[in-house]
């Protein structure tokens, strides 16, 4: 089971879209048996992979699992309307959790994400595990990173000034010192088009970035926003998009990356 976990301590870059498309497609092209675990309080993953019937939740998520430390999984995987790919939802609760953590009135275990993963691995349920996480440190986030065997970390080239690269490199040496064991996938770039300043900044990402950037950039495309609107992945929404495509490349050099069959 491999586990990967989509970071940047940016919102906007392309986290949750990442995220919903590679597990959308491990399971749709590779046939792959994901789970996708929404870590970002916000729950814009949650909501787009459930099409909206995040009613259904019957309250118990991620939350539970940093607060209590549950080791039984039927109780917070939940089918999503994607074949192949089950849900660890970010539910109404992993806010306040959050909150209680910063307060001191809940004691943060980082491992606990880890513990249940370890759990669910042994049990072969899932070839691999999407982690969305949030665009700041949480416990949420820090679990993620503890829990996942690599990292990808989108980066919306075009919105970048230099100062903005030198923050993505600092985040990138901070990630390392946190989570030594944690292996850097990747850079993927993302909402790319053509530009200057965007050409320049991938430019300069290839050569200043203490870690590999993909070949394959995602482009900009209108019909992820609309695909975001609808609650459904791009390549479900429209396969054959700029996005789609970029995607469905990227997820194949990404494999490739790892020495796993790809399609
Ligand atoms: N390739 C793309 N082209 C155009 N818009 C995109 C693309 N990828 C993501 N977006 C849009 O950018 C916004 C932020 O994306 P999102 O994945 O939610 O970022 P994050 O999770 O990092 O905050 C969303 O409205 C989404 O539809
Ligand atoms: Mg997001």
């Amino acid at each position: 089971m491999r586990t990967y976990a989509i970071v940047n301590r940016k919102g906007g870059v392309g986290k949750t879209t990442t995220a919903v498309e590679l597990a959308f497609i491990l399971a749709t092209s590779c046939e792959q048996r994901v789970l996708f675990i929404d870590a970002d309080s916000q729950g814009d993953g949650t909501a787009l992979m459930m099409g909206g019937r995040t009613d259904q939740l019957e309250g118990a998520g991620l939350a539970e699992v940093l607060r209590y430390d549950l080791a039984y999984y039927p109780d917070v995987i939940y089918t999503t309307d994607i074949a192949g790919v089950d849900i660890l939802p970010a539910t109404e609760g992993l806010g306040d959790f959050e909150l209680e953590c910063l307060l001191g009135q809940e004691r943060a275990d980082l491992n606990r994400l880890r513990s249940l993963l370890d759990v669910i691995a042994e049990d072969g349920e899932y070839d691999a595990v999407v982690i969305d996480c949030p665009p700041y440190y949480s416990v949420s986030c820090l679990s993620a990173l503890a829990a996942c065997d690599s990292i990808i970390i989108p980066a919306d080239c075009s919105a970048y000034s230099t100062t903005g690269m030198a923050g993505l490199v600092r985040q990138i040496d901070n990630i390392r010192r946190a989570c030594p064991q944690v292996n850097v996938a990747g850079v993927l770039v993302t909402q790319w088009h053509r530009s200057s300043v965007g050409e320049d900044a991938v430019q300069t990402l290839r050569e200043e970035s203490p870690v590999p950037i993909f070949r394959t950039v995602i482009r900009r495309s209108d019909k992820a926003v609309e695909s975001t609107w609808a609650r459904e992945p791009v390549g479900n929404w429209s396969p054959f998009s700029a996005a789609a495509r970029d995607y469905r490349a990227w997820v194949a050099e990404l494999l490739e990356q790892e020495g796993q069959n790809h399609v």
